[in-house]
């Protein structure tokens, strides 16, 4: 219905008045309201060596201790023999609004001292949570399809100064066509501002070089003026320079305020004179989510599939052919063809959605802009 009612319209708009109101202008709020009963749901992976400040800077984030507090704690030395995948789930609630969150740890990545296949469990729990998905979506009842993918990678990188290593390098190739990588500089206080301007200069030139794929924040021209400059910002702080705390600190005016404290001054965690937290959550939560969500899904996501829906069918042809039932295989494509219609239904849902969405934060954004996130 909807496939074809969209595919009509778009061979010749008829752009027609209204006499009267008929109601759909409400369509937004209908929308809105169910997600919001619903809550949203993302799911982000962080990786990188232990002791970089991976959880620290996933309580900073969400305003919350979902790991509990390790403040000036060495690290033990008790460390797993491979890399393990830990996922925990969080639900947050602000302004009646709920957030199911889930972190998927990687502890032990980059901890022993041969790490040539770090990267190799990773990639097989975001493939793993593909074929979860994908086995959902070809069964007959998909009313209840969970969303287990990864919809975002923050990649912890060391604050050496010099360039990306080997690890990073391999990690990030590896994995940059399978999630949406976002590379940090962790512990970033641990270097100056000059440091920092020149490390993420030689991390860019790593990058291409590598010819890796990190996460482009898409640029609409429909976009009006302010958003366009508001996401060059965010784009032009990538690899965003970190700094984490659950803590707060007294400034030399006695404000308290989240931060690390140094003989020579405080270093603000909200403050994006400080560092580039502010301009990562505001990436991650505040404007990009959706954005996130939905590339994983229409294209890092739909590359797997389709990939392995091939070679299922190469390896099928040539030998087994001759012995197919021909009924269990026009069974086979009625029910593929049947996905791809209702994958297409669902690509253009959400499109509307994401438009509903960004208009809603629009009008959202100009009624309230003191907006925090903590409160
Ligand atoms: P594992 O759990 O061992 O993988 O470590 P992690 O990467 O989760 O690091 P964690 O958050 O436990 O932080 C390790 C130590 O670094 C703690 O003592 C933190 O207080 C400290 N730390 C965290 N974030 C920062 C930061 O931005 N700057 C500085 N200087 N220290 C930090």
């Amino acid at each position: 219905g909807l496939v074809s009612g969209i595919k009509a319209g778009m061979n010749g708009v008829i752009k027609k008045a209204l006499q009267g109101y008929v109601g759909f202008a409400n369509l937004p709020n209908q929308v809105h309201r169910k997600s919001v009963k619903k809550g949203f749901h993302f799911t982000v992976m962080i990786v990188g060596e232990s002791g970089l400040g991976k959880s620290t800077l996933v309580n900073t984030l969400f305003g919350t201790t979902l790991y509990p507090k390790k403040d000036n704690v060495e690290p033990t030395d008790e460390t797993p023999k491979t890399v393990e995948i830990q996922s925990l789930s969080a639900e947050i609630e602000e302004n009646g609004v709920k957030l199911r969150l889930t972190v998927v740890d990687t502890p032990g990545f980059g901890d022993f001292v041969n790490n040539e296949e770090s990267w190799k469990p990773i990639l097989d729990n975001i493939e793993a949570r593909f074929d979860a998905y994908l086995e959902q979506e070809n069964r007959v009842n998909r009313r209840k399809m969970v969303d287990n993918r990864v919809h975002a990678c923050i990649y912890f990188i060391a604050p050496t100064g010099h360039s990306l290593k080997p690890l990073d390098v391999e990690f990030m190739r590896r994995l940059h066509t399978k999630v949406n990588l976002i590379p940090v500089i962790a512990k970033s206080d641990t270097l100056t501002e000059d440091e920092i301007k020149q490390f993420k200069q030689r991390i860019l030139d790593d990058i291409k070089f590598h010819n890796i794929q990190i996460y482009q924040a898409p640029q609409y021209e429909y976009d009006d003026p302010e958003t366009i400059a508001e996401n060059k910002e965010i784009i032009n702080k990538i690899p965003f320079a970190i700094v984490g705390s659950d803590r707060e600190v007294e400034r030399d005016d006695g404000k308290k305020v989240r931060g690390r404290k140094y003989p020579w001054g405080v270093i603000e965690v909200d403050n994006p004179d400080h560092c580039d937290f502010v301009k990562l959550r505001q990436m991650l939560i505040r404007t990009h989510m959706e954005e996130l969500k939905e590339y994983t899904s229409d294209v890092l996501y739909e590359n797997y599939r389709s990939e392995k829906l091939e070679s299922m069918g190469v390896q099928q042809d040539p030998t087994v052919f001759k012995e197919v039932n021909p009924l269990a295989k026009m069974e086979e494509e009625r029910q593929l063809h049947e996905v791809k219609l209702q994958k297409m239904e669902n690509e253009m849902k959400s499109v509307f959605q994401q438009k509903v969405a960004e208009k809603e934060s629009k009008l959202k954004q100009t009624k309230k802009k003191g907006f925090s996130f903590n409160k």
